[in-house]
């Protein structure tokens, strides 16, 4: 290294910064319309050129990356880890230690690893397809029998929740035959949303949140109650009649290495994580995507002439799903733009410049705004376009490989992407060939911790011959 490039690299204390108070430090220049990320996300695009930015939460100093070459660095295993911070802290009073919230060094990762791997293999996808087509054959008897717009965000959670529940734990929460979101999802959606809102109260103002706490705690019980039944009910039941499903896996497997079971307690958390991870992402996605669709009318020509192309009339086999090839490239174009976890954490494990010009103390957290390494003009050109056609293989192998990360990297990268993107396929899949949708205009997003579109009503006919 020469002595100029050692002269310009900076520590993180040098990095642009968002103003300071006494006590309630940068908490002012935080809110955002459309939430926390969003105020990240509008930050990184102001600093660019820098790469990275600090916010001051109080009491401590927060930094995010924004820029495929200084993120680069911090995706190495060897080098680095995911830290549970920001809001998967909090998230940890309901997720506990799950697959994950749970810290790096904590047994029952490596352990629920080890157990629940074989669950994710290809066999076992298509063991878990016939709860796809099923949960979507609801969505389709919706939409079909739908006389107003439709609440696409609404519909995409109900599909996807009942998706996971039935694949992964044999059970139904039936959500389109409820006029609205069942109990647990509407307990979910307050308990994720304080667990953002509360990163953003300094301590001496706890006290005035005391409604919101009493109603998290609440939410957080019947949560678990909701779990505990599901568990109740398959241990009521003949082992020998067991489906093979995650909640199998974790009642009846020991850890391949040590032996050792999953606690009770460890079991409720996993099947919490799966119910919240399985689903809030995979609805995300799609409805950003099907906006995207609805926008552009050649777009859903193309979608519609591969579809009718290589789908027979009926339900498609998994093998006919993995093969379209536009509506998976559609897809992933969409978890560009709009990755459905924004940020995730890293930190090194010892002391690391990043890009050349960043000092990083070990074991310090950064964020790493995927959004932003998604559009980062270095590496995708005109990022703000929707083109699918950036996911062709030899465009794909232009591009370096931490410059797209909506599942995560390394050993915590997502487990459940192929199960994701199977879902994902069969339902835009299935809509495009059967729907014509009307414009809704331009997007706007919800202030949730997973980003989706906000109030999007979709009008659809059936598709026109
Ligand atoms: C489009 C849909 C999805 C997206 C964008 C997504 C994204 C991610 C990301 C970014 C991580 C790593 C988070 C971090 O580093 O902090 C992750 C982890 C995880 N995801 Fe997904 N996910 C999706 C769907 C799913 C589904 C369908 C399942 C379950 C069937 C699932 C289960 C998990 C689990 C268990 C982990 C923790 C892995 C570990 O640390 O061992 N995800 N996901």
């Amino acid at each position: 290294m020469t002595v100029e490039s050692v002269s310009s690299v900076i520590g993180i204390e040098g990095l642009p910064q968002l103003p300071r108070l006494p006590v309630i430090e940068s908490l002012p220049w935080l809110a955002h319309r459309d939430g926390f990320m969003a105020r990240m996300l509008e930050l990184a695009e102001r600093h660019r050129d820098a790469g990275a930015f600090a916010i001051h939460r109080p009491g401590r100093r927060v930094v995010f990356v924004g820029n495929v070459l200084l993120a680069a660095d911090l995706f190495d295993d060897n080098t680095s880890e995911k830290v549970i911070d920001g809001p998967l802290v909090n998230i940890r009073d309901f997720a506990g230690d799950g697959l994950f919230t749970a810290h790096g060094h904590e047994a029952n990762w490596h352990r629920a690893h080890r157990i629940l791997s074989p669950g994710f293999s290809a066999s076992s996808m298509e063991r878990y397809f016939p709860a796809m087509t099923e949960s979507l054959d609801a969505l389709l008897a919706h939409w079909r029998a739908a006389r107003a717009p439709v609440d696409v965000v609404g519909d995409m959670t109900r599909l996807t929740l009942d998706t996971i529940s039935l694949a992964g734990f044999d059970y139904r929460f039936d959500s389109f035959a409820r006029p609205t979101l069942h109990p647990f999802l509407q307990a979910l959606a307050r308990a994720l949303q304080e667990s953002i809102d509360a990163l953003l109260r300094p301590a001496f103002a706890v006290p005035l949140f005391r409604g919101r706490r009493a109603k998290y705690a609440s939410d957080i019980e019947l949560m678990f109650s909701l779990v505990d039944q599901v568990i109740r009910e398959r241990r009521q039941r003949p082992e020998d009649s067991w489906p093979r499903d995650f909640l199998s896996l974790m009642l009846s497997e020991s850890d391949p290495k040590t032996g050792e079971r999953l606690s009770d307690e460890n079991i409720r958390y996993q099947i919490l994580t799966f119910l919240i991870a399985g689903h809030e992402t995979t609805a995300g996605l799609l409805a950003f995507t099907l906006h995207r669709i609805a926008r552009d009318r050649s777009l859903h020509e193309r979608l519609r002439r591969e579809v009718d192309a290589q789908l027979d009339d009926g339900v498609p086999t998994m093998k006919q799903v993995l093969e379209l090839d536009l509506v998976r490239r559609t897809l992933s174009e969409g978890l560009r733009l709009w990755p459905t976890v924004p940020a995730i954490t890293r930190a090194p494990k010892e002391e690391l410049v990043i890009g050349g010009r960043l000092r990083v103390p070990a074991g310090h957290p950064i964020g790493v705004l995927v959004h932003a390494l998604h559009r980062d003009p270095a590496v995708w050109p005109e990022p703000d376009r929707f083109d699918p056609d950036r996911f062709l293989p030899e465009q794909s192998k232009k591009r370096p490989a931490a410059a797209y990360k909506p599942f995560g990297v390394g050993k915590r990268a997502c487990t459940g992407r192929h199960f994701a993107l199977i879902e994902a396929s069969l339902c835009i899949a299935m809509l495009v060939r059967e729907f014509d949708f009307e414009d809704p205009g331009p997007l706007r997003l919800s202030p949730t911790v997973s980003p989706k579109p906000r109030a999007l009503a979709l009008a659809l006919r059936p598709r026109r011959r």
